[in-house]
This record gives structure tokens, C-alpha cells and sequence, in this order.
């Protein structure tokens, strides 16, 4: 028990480091959201930067040669991707300067927080004309000191955003979604007190206590009395910070453990001085016994089903809690007990959602396919990804997969960069299970072995499998013999086909449902007869954009391997997998 304390502490300790001191829980802080409608001009020469575009104050007098203005620029709606908002941006890959005018009137003793939950992929963010910082990293939030460089009155926000892939990026040059640019999250302004909650931690640790660790930052974050309380659970303690603003408290309690059928969250509240956070919190454990994943001491097989990050109806990044329940209220309906969140870190709103619907979530950083494997800036990056993303999730009890990689190549070097990163996230995240998916199974002439070396580093190993689509005839899947050198649980995190919705070609047409259908059925008696398996998620819950898929009348820049279409309307497929997870959970 001392031993998880400690690293909880230290949990706490180096999330913070590798998150930039961020705030936790940014949805439940006095704010005001900077969203709707601003100015943008498209940069793709980079000009904006020695014509300091982010100095604009207002449209010029008409005998000054100014060659921008923002006033007359187009308008893109935050949050929101660029590609799918005008026509002319849909394949733009490059910068976008983001200029937004708001009236703001300081409070007395108010210490303020620009917070982006996300901007892809680089961000430069310029308040009134002043530098507050630079972000890289398409899929998680990041913060900015506000407070010096807020004026009363009127401000100008300026962010320039660029999106072209670099080969020294997280992902790199070529991923399998569309590279979506612009800030496609909310953007935040929040008032904190000088004296602040800055991060929590709760821990539900296996003998029936409850771990809180708790960051007070700010002008005197020492000796501050902090107040918690879990009504429902009857528990309120008092808390002190230390000389480092840091308090730490465990105590028994006995409640409803979450579980996917009964998601039992708690409101839990912090109370610093005039500061109150609210946040709802679920209780559970999770581990590996031999080949089995076990949810608060049984094991359990998870149904799940890959999602991308896109609108339910269409094609664009999803940012919404509206979008998030209609996504994950399909992958109940399919009767889901858990998802993968591919490739990237999802919006916060598909994380709350999947604690409250219970959903298991396999959450990943997009270290997808060759990124730079040899290059330490890229090893650091990926370490302040995944930090910021474990920051910002790690009290949703829904986590309990962090996956470190997509179908990396099996070469040394990979080996070593996600062994690293491995360790990263074990000492930061103690609690949760490592895994990533791995298409480097060794053919045999009757099916495949799992016996590469990275698989012997994770604790489930996701494997991703197209037979019956890119290789071999759908029914020779029915006779393949998987053989694992580990008993650890495996995860088939990929298999499927695609097909275009509505097109009902023969079932040995590609692309016709009746294909898909095919493949799918000879698939699942492969997957009836396969060792150590703990669980599976289809590719995926519904069609998405990309610009690898151009087979003109059949993908025309879709990836058709849904169960749903671009518009959300049910394959096939759809009701033999609901069929095969409805036999399942009766098991
Ligand atoms: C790969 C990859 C996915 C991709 C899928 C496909 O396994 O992980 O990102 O979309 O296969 O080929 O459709």
C-alpha cells in the first residue's frame, strides 16, 4: 500500500512536470469560452510572421500600406477544423493566423489562464501583441500565463496555427486520417485566485481505500487548507498543503465500484478558500491475472469497437459533448463495453461520456506507424503528449489503456524508443495498463505467432489484423491458429473490411457489403477459436476522411471500413457483430 502511495505522489509530481503545470479539470473553472466566429487569414508563404500579423490593431487608415487585415479576412468558427469550413481549405496544409477581439474587464486579485484543449499541430499564441507561448502536438491542452499581458477593455487574441507534417512530428508524414488543422477544440480565459487548485489525483486502491493527492499553486501555495468532500460516500477531509503546495490524503470507503453496466460516478468537491471544483469521480481497479484483464477482481472480455475523432453525420473533427454522446451511445447500442479511442487523444468530452455510459477506453498518442524513432526531440515529444493526455484523463475511471503505439516497424531502435516510453508511463501512471497495437505477427502457413520482442513489454498486447481483407480469402481466417510466446492478454485492436453503405455487389466484390459481411463472419469464428484473447475492436464504428482511400465512386477520400457510413446510417455488418456481442456478454 506505502508503495502506491508513493507513487501516486509521484504520479502527481511527474504528470505535473511532464504536463507544464496545466490546470485539472479546466471544463470546471471560472471561464469564459472564447468560441464562435473569428477572423483568419490563410498564410501558406509564412509572411505573417515578418509582418507581424499579430500586431494587428484594427483596420488601417487607407494611406498606410498594410497587406493584411483581419476585420475584412474570412470567418472560421472555434472550435472547429479549417478543411471542412470552406472549400478552399479542404486539402490546405500550412498556417492560418486566428484573430480574435474581446472585451474584458480584470478582477481585483485574479490570476488569468489562456487554455486551449487542442490546436493542430502548431500553435503561436499572441495576447494584445505580446508572445504568451508556442504548443506542439495536435491532440491535447495546453495553457498560457495571461494575467500580464490582459488589458481592461478591449484585447486582441491572435493565433497563428500550422498544420504542415514534418518528419520530425508526432504523428509524422503519412497517417491513415485527415490531417484536420486549425483550433479544433474550445479556447478558454479562466479566472483562477491567486491561491489556487491547480491538480488532483483520486485513487481507488485495491483494499477499499481511497488515495487523494492534491497541487495548490499560485502566490502561497504552502500551509493552505483544502477542503474535500464526497457527500454520497458520507466522507469530508481536511487537508494541508506542504511547503511545496502539495496534500495528500487516504481513507476507506466503500463505494459502488464502476463497472461499464453499472458506471457508478461520485460528485467530489475541492474547496480552497472562496474556490469550490466539482468533478465526478469513478471507482475501480484494473490488472492483469496470467492472459486475463480483470476489472475490480473478475476478469472480463472486452466488446468494444475503434473510433476516430469525426461528426457523427459527416466528415470533420468532433469536438462536442453532443457529438461525443452520439458517437459513444452507438458503441452502447452495439453493445460495447469498451472503445479505442484511435489514433490520438479524443476531446475531453468522449472521455467524461465514456465514465458516465460505461465505456472501458483505450486511450493512445499518435506515435503512429515510422515516426523518428532515432531522434530524442521526438522521444521527448511523445513523452509531453502522452504526459499532457495522462494529465488531463487520470481521474476518468473509463481509462484503462494507455497505448503507446500503432503498428510501429519491429527494429531495434523502435524497441528502445517505446521500452522508454513504457517506463514513462508505468512511473507516472502505476495504475493503468500499457499496451499498443502491433501488426509484426510472424506468418506461418497456418496462421500467425505473436513472438516479437516489443510485445513482451506491454502488459495487453493489441494486435491488428486484416485477414480476409489486405491478405489471404476471408475463410482461410476461420482456419487460422494464433500462438502467442506470452501469456499476457491479447486485444485484436484492428481487424475489418471495407465497404460502401448501400452498395450490395456480390460477396466476392471488394467493397460491397456482402464482402464485408463475409469477412466479417469468418473473422469471428477465427476470433472463437483464439488464445488469450481478452478482447477486440473492429475498425471501426463509422466511415472517416482519408486522403490514402481515392478510389474515385467507391472512396472518393473516405476510409470505408465502418460499420456506419459518412452519414451514420448501419451496414450490414453492423447487426452481425451486435448479434456476435449480445452472445458474448451472456458468457
Ligand atoms: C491500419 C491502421 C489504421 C488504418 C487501417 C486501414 O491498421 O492502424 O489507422 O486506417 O489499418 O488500413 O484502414
Amino acid at each position: 500500500m506505502k508503495s502506491v502511495i508513493i507513487a501516486v505522489g509521484m504520479l502527481l509530481f511527474v504528470s505535473q512536470t511532464l504536463a507544464m503545470d496545466l490546470l485539472q479539470n479546466a471544463p470546471g473553472r471560472e471561464q469564459i469560452q472564447l468560441n464562435g466566429q473569428w477572423n483568419a487569414i490563410v498564410d501558406p508563404f509564412d509572411v505573417g510572421d515578418k509582418r507581424q500579423f499579430q500586431n494587428f490593431n484594427g483596420t488601417p487608415a487607407a494611406d498606410r500600406l498594410q497587406e493584411f487585415n483581419f476585420d475584412s479576412a474570412m470567418k472560421l468558427q472555434v472550435p472547429g477544423d479549417w478543411n471542412t469550413q470552406d472549400d478552399k481549405l479542404f486539402w490546405y496544409e500550412g498556417s492560418v493566423w486566428y484573430e480574435k477581439a474581446f472585451y474584458h474587464q480584470a478582477e481585483a486579485g485574479k490570476h488569468y489562464i489562456l487554455y486551449f484543449d487542442a490546436v493542430n499541430y502548431l500553435a503561436s499564441v499572441y495576447l494584445n501583441g505580446t508572445l504568451l507561448g508556442k504548443h506542439e502536438g495536435g491532440f491535447t491542452p495546453f495553457q498560457f500565463n495571461a494575467t500580464d499581458a490582459l488589458k481592461d477593455g478591449k484585447n486582441v487574441l491572435v493565433v497563428k496555427v500550422n498544420n504542415r507534417r514534418e518528419p520530425d512530428f508526432i504523428p509524422t508524414m503519412s497517417t491513415d486520417w485527415w490531417n484536420y488543422g486549425g483550433i479544433t477544440r474550445p479556447v478558454r480565459l479562466i479566472a483562477l485566485p491567486q491561491t489556487y487548485i491547480q491538480d488532483y489525483q483520486f485513487t481507488y486502491l485495491k483494499d477499499g481505500n481511497i488515495a487523494l493527492s492534491v497541487t495548490v499553486s499560485g502566490s502561497s501555495p504552502a500551509n493552505q487548507t483544502i477542503d474535500v468532500a464526497l457527500p454520497t460516500l458520507g466522507i469530508t477531509k481536511r487537508l494541508k498543503t506542504d511547503a511545496t503546495g502539495q496534500a495528500s490524503v487516504t481513507f476507506k470507503a466503500k463505494p459502488r465500484l464502476w463497472t461499464p453496466e453499472s458506471p457508478a460516478l461520485y460528485t467530489a468537491s475541492l474547496t480552497l478558500g472562496e474556490q469550490t471544483l466539482t468533478d465526478k469521480i469513478g471507482f475501480r481497479t484494473i490488472e492483469v491475472s496470467g492472459d486475463k484483464i480483470v476489472l475490480n477482481g473478475k476478469p472480463v472480455f472486452l466488446r468494444g469497437i475503434a473510433i476516430h475523432e469525426e461528426k457523427p453525420f459527416s466528415d470533420g473533427r468532433a469536438w462536442s459533448e453532443e457529438e461525443a454522446r452520439i458517437l459513444l451511445s452507438w458503441a452502447k447500442e452495439l453493445g460495447c463495453n469498451y472503445v479505442r479511442f484511435a489514433h490520438y487523444p479524443h476531446n475531453e468530452n468522449m472521455l467524461r461520456i465514456a465514465d458516465e455510459l460505461g465505456l472501458m477506453v483505450w486511450a493512445e498518442i499518435p506515435v503512429y506507424w515510422d515516426i523518428q524513432f532515432d531522434n530524442p526531440n521526438v522521444l521527448a515529444k511523445a513523452k509531453q503528449q502522452f504526459g499532457e493526455m495522462l494529465f488531463r484523463d487520470k481521474n476518468r475511471a473509463a481509462v484503462i489503456l494507455w497505448s503507446i503505439a500503432n503498428e510501429t516497424p519491429n527494429t531495434e531502435v523502435r524497441t528502445a524508443f517505446l521500452t522508454e516510453l513504457a517506463d514513462t508511463v508505468r512511473s507516472t501512471d502505476p495504475t493503468r495498463l500499457v499496451t499498443a497495437a502491433i501488426n509484426t505477427q510472424t506468418a506461418t502457413d497456418s496462421g500467425r505467432i505473436i513472438d516479437e520482442a516489443f510485445a513482451g513489454v506491454v502488459d495487453v498486447i493489441g494486435i491488428n489484423s486484416y485477414c480476409g481483407w489486405y491478405y489471404d480469402a476471408p475463410e482461410t481466417c476461420a482456419q487460422y491458429k494464433w500462438q502467442s510466446a506470452f501469456n499476457k492478454p491479447i486485444i485484436i485492436s484492428e481487424f475489418g473490411a471495407g465497404a460502401l453503405q448501400g452498395w450490395q455487389g456480390d460477396e466476392n466484390t471488394f467493397f460491397s457489403e456482402a464482402y464485408q459481411m463475409r469477412v466479417f463472419k469468418q473473422n469471428l469464428i477465427m476470433l472463437d477459436n483464439m488464445p488469450h484473447l481478452a478482447g477486440v475492436s473492429p475498425w471501426l464504428l463509422k466511415d472517416f476522411r482519408a486522403a490514402r482511400r481515392p478510389l474515385a465512386g467507391i472512396q472518393d477520400y473516405w476510409n470505408r471500413k465502418g460499420l456506419l457510413s459518412d452519414q451514420g446510417i448501419k451496414k450490414q455488418v453492423w447487426f452481425i457483430m451486435q448479434d456476435w456481442y449480445a452472445e458474448k456478454a451472456k458468457q
